[in-house]
């Protein structure tokens, strides 16, 4: 059985260059688990570091979107207790999962567009264009990026409470205003009792499959993660590129259709 734990990852297709990137965001918030920390303060963390790398599609490395200058990120956060916050389509802030988080502390679970960025203002976070700008991995050329897509932590805490944080500057080509999985639950992600999970990849396929809920309902269903993310990968139609982790209280699972950098870390509990 798991005491304690976070797996994390760096976006379906993402290259093995990537996994220390992962390492070092899954190592921050295996400290935080160790001292105590919640699982959703600790998987915020780990993804506000993936998003402050600048490799990764989300915060300071999120792509274009088709008009060549615009970026839009989406980010959730959620735990096993019901807290949910959302962003979607935010423009030039730092940290959307900063904002998501924030969220969770409104009335609101989710806030879109200009009224998610006021949100932003009203609390401090100060306007941000220093983005690494970078056209989409499907679009663009190959130079222009390692093919990261999305990223996704998943923790559980001493207290036995699940909780993630994903973030993305979306899939690509895409139109602006498009939105995809990441923001959305039981699609991009879902926590309860049983489990936390979180998806990459082509958010249209992952939205259609309600990936995150199937998956957690079989592990739920007393499935091992390891299995069930595996089926859910196996739900996804042939050629598309997408990756799942979990956490449940036994194991931890990270699968995808192809390459996908993650870290996983988990303190067993003593018999
Ligand atoms: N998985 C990220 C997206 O499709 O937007």
């Amino acid at each position: 059985m798991i005491s304690y734990g976070v797996v994390v990852h760096g976006g379906a297709g993402s290259s093995g260059e990537l996994s220390e990137g992962c390492r070092a965001a899954c190592e921050a918030a295996f400290r935080m688990l160790a001292a105590g920390n919640s699982a959703l303060d600790a998987a915020v963390e780990a993804a506000r570091l993936l998003e402050d790398d600048g490799r990764f599609n989300a915060g300071r490395g999120s792509v274009l979107r088709m008009d060549g200058e615009t970026i839009e990120m989406d980010a959730a956060v959620a735990d096993s207790t019901g807290k949910i916050g959302v962003v979607i389509n935010i423009r030039e802030v730092k940290n959307p999962v900063l904002v998501a988080l924030a969220v969770t502390g409104t009335p609101h679970v989710a806030l879109a567009g200009r009224g998610a960025e006021a949100f932003a203002r009203s609390l401090g976070f100060a306007p941000y264009h220093d983005f690494s700008r970078k056209a989409g991995g499907r679009g663009g050329t190959s130079s222009d990026t390692i093919g990261a897509d999305t990223i996704g932590v998943v923790a559980l805490d001493r207290r036995g409470i699940f909780a993630l944080a994903t973030s993305t500057g979306g899939a690509a080509p895409m139109m602006v205003g498009r939105v995809g999985d990441t923001p959305m639950i039981g699609c991009g992600f879902y926590a309860g009792p049983g489990a936390a999970v979180a998806v990459t990849g082509l958010g249209e396929e992952s939205i259609r499959k309600m990936l995150a809920k199937s998956v957690y309902d079989m592990i739920a269903g007393e499935m091992d993660a390891l299995s069930a993310c595996e089926k859910g990968i196996g739900l996804v139609a042939p050629g598309i590129k997408m990756g799942v982790i979990a956490i449940s209280r036994r194991d931890w699972s990270a699968k995808a259709s192809g390459p996908m950098a993650h870290c996983g870390m988990i303190c067993e509990k003593a018999q």
